[in-house]
């Protein structure tokens, strides 16, 4: 079996499931279900015994110790994470606390564990490190894409905490020689993504008739990958990768933000006509530090391994929009008191 631990949210939830689908193979899930972390993601797996879900803490060592021991998985894939930018800007206290503090406690855990197997269940272990492109820091308009051999330049709170724990996964295996892999992925769009980032915060204002907030000029550069793309890498890396690699993750979909937002508003009005969205859009004030260009040079997981996505951004934007126009119960879920509370604070501050 595997051991997932975040699989309670936006990507850890899809991979689960993606998981589960393809394979028996059972999953051990382990999630904090913070804000971000919703088990109405995994209902579809509510009788289902390859799943087994933990409400616990990555940091929680003797939780960990006793998971590994209960279970010993031939995997572990670290999802969890604190992963909003704009909160690490106006909290970055958790973001050292899980990103970096528990994250050395989840693989120094991990170390513990996989010391004291024998050896052939040694060679066979991976510890499969979920992290983004954004450790790179910024790009100018004509710089080379990222590739794995770009140094780290992490600009935000929450960029600086995910290149701490990439390094500590590169030590853990330099020093130990823990069989490690570690990803570092664009931007993700798709079903399940909690609206607090631009994609489905926009699909969930112009519902809405709500304001779109788009940051500074809105030609910030991101590259966008579905979620189901980014499910099928992490499969591939898990099953082929190099033990102690590193492979960069991207959707071959380089956009500036106004143009993602006027995907969304086109396809919004072709499937579920209604006012004119584009015309909710706003500028606002701009985030501080906001990194203006991501680009992903994909060569080595292509090249290496053979993967590349299987969506378009075209295609997945109408496939994540046909989702949300779909799961009004799952919005209704998310958007909570608190969901409403974080909107208010921040696009208050920004406007
Ligand atoms: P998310 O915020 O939707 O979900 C994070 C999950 O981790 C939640 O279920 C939360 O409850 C859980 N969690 C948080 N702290 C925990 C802790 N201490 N112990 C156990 N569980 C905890 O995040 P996401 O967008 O699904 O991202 C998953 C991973 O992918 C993260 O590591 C993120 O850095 C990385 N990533 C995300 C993107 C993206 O665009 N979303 C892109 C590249 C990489
Ligand atoms: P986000 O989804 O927060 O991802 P990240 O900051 O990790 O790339 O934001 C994607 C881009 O959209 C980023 O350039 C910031 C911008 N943005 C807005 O313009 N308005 C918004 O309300 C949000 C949440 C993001």
């Amino acid at each position: 079996m595997i051991l997932v631990t975040g699989g309670a949210g936006f990507i850890g939830s899809n991979f689960v499931l993606d998981w589960l689908r393809q394979s028996d193979e059972p999953v051990v899930n382990l999630d904090k279900l913070t804000y971000a972390g919703n088990l109405g993601n995994l209902a579809a797996l509510k009788d289902d015994r390859r799943h087994v879900f933990v409400r616990g803490d990555i940091g929680d060592r003797a939780l960990v110790a006793s998971l590994l021991e209960r279970h010993a998985p031939r995997a572990v894939l670290n999802f969890a994470a604190e992963t909003h930018v704009d909160r690490s800007i106006h909290g970055p206290a958790a973001f050292i606390e899980t990103n970096v503090g528990a994250t050395f406690a989840l693989i120094d855990a991990v170390k513990t564990w996989w010391t004291a197997q024998p050896q052939p269940a040694r060679d066979a272990f991976r510890f499969l490190h979920v992290s983004t492109d954004e450790v790179y820091g910024s790009l100018g308009p004509d710089d080379a894409a990222f590739s794995e051999r770009t140094p780290y330049a992490p600009n935000s709170p929450y960029s600086a905490s995910k290149a701490a724990a990439d390094h500590l996964v590169r030590a853990y295996h330099h020093t130990y020689g823990l069989p490690t892999l570690t990803t570092n992925c664009s931007n993700n769009y798709g079903p399940r993504q909690f609206p607090e980032k631009l994609i489905p915060l926009m699909i969930v204002n112009a519902r809405a008739g709500k304001p779109l907030p788009v940051y500074g000029d809105g030609q910030n550069v991101r590259d966008w990958l579905y979620v189901g793309d980014h499910c099928s890498a992490i499969r591939t890396v898990l099953a082929r990768g190099r033990s102690g690699a590193t492979y960069n993750v991207g959707g071959n979909a380089e956009m500036k933000n106004v143009h993602v937002v006027g995907t969304i508003c086109r396809l919004l009005a072709e499937l579920a006509p209604g006012p004119d969205y584009a015309s909710f859009v706003t500028f606002v004030r701009d985030r501080p530090g906001h990194d203006r260009r991501y680009a992903i040079d994909p060569s080595r997981i292509r090249g290496e391994l053979g993967w590349t996505p299987a969506e378009t951004f075209e295609s997945g934007m109408r496939r994540t929009i046909a989702w949300y126009l779909d799961n009004d119960a799952w919005l209704a879920g998310v958007t909570s008191g608190a969901y409403h509370d974080w909107v208010s604070f921040q696009y208050a501050m920004a406007s």
